[in-house]
């Protein structure tokens, strides 16, 4: 069996989401994002997502939250309970009483990290195998990861961050099961690139398409759905043994974010990447 039953995930439908402010290198509130364009997007994702096999859940939108649509970042599932995000920065910060609501009312059990650190959820915390791969510096901060790992009871691999255009883990790093992962190498320092050597399949992806967010990929079981304009990718996929989609996404990288920010699995993070049984 090569893919997981019915992958749960979480999606926001982009009814408020656009360039209201600048937190990242690719925000520009001069490059608005065209709203009809944005939601044809956001629906061809859903749709190819349930095509399939996920099943999608939906969040309620809601007025001035435009990044609410980045599901990724709204905490880290592990089993029936959600380390909420603590976003770095205050445009963000609304957004985690909505999330908090969500979980609550869906059967999860919310977690708040202790003040004082930030983190981004599955945006930055992403299981290889039972492993947490944990980005830091530009949006989480380490010692948010140290607390979750010793939470959770695993293993944590804190990756420094260091190209602000890969601002967040799942902008540059994608693992699709226990012993392979994409990865932009020159996102992450030397210690990082390092310590990504252990797992066994490293799959890097190019500068053109790692910009268009290749690594930002939704893996359900062998199938890897990206943006458009990732050939190359496309090809190490298929001879890795996976199938690669495309579907257009390019309204939502002038907010910094693709495929893999606009869900959130909901089946636990590492589901996506555990052997299935
Ligand atoms: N504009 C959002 C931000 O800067 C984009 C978030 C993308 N999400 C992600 N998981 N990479 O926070």
């Amino acid at each position: 069996m090569d893919r997981q039953p019915s992958p749960r995930i979480l999606m926001c439908p982009p009814d408020f989401y656009g360039i209201e402010y600048e937190i990242n290198p690719w925000m520009n509130r001069d490059v608005p994002s065209d709203t009809a364009l944005a939601r044809d997007q956001w629906r061809g994702l859903y749709e190819h997502l349930c095509s399939l096999g996920a099943d999608v859940q939906l969040m309620t939108p809601v007025a001035g939250l435009p990044d609410l649509v980045f599901t990724a970042n709204a905490g880290l599932v592990w089993h029936d309970t959600v380390y909420l995000a603590t976003f770095r920065h205050s445009a963000r910060q609304g957004e985690t009483p909505v999330d908090r609501e969500w979980f609550e009312t869906h059967g999860f059990k919310t977690v708040t990290l202790p003040d004082g650190m930030n983190f981004e959820g599955a945006g930055d915390a992403l299981f290889c195998g039972d492993t947490l791969f944990a980005g830091y510096l530009i949006r989480s901060d380490a010692p948010a990861m140290h607390w979750l790992a010793g939470q959770i009871g695993c293993r944590v691999i804190p990756l420094q961050l260091v190209d602000t255009r890969f601002y967040h883990l799942d902008t540059c790093f994608c693992p699709l099961d226990p012993h392979t992962a994409i990865y932009y190498p020159p996102a992450f320092d030397d210690y990082a690139r390092r310590a990504l050597q252990q797992i066994p399949k490293l799959i890097p992806i190019n500068e053109i398409e790692a910009i268009r967010f290749g690594c930002n990929a939704v893996v359900i079981g062998r199938h890897v759905v990206t943006n458009t304009g990732c050939p190359e990718l496309a090809d190490s996929l298929r001879a890795a043994g996976y199938e690669p989609h495309e579907t257009p996404l390019d309204e939502f990288l002038k907010a910094g974010g693709s495929a893999k920010c606009l869900t959130l699995r909901l089946d636990g993070e590492e589901a996506a990447v555990w052997p299935a049984g």
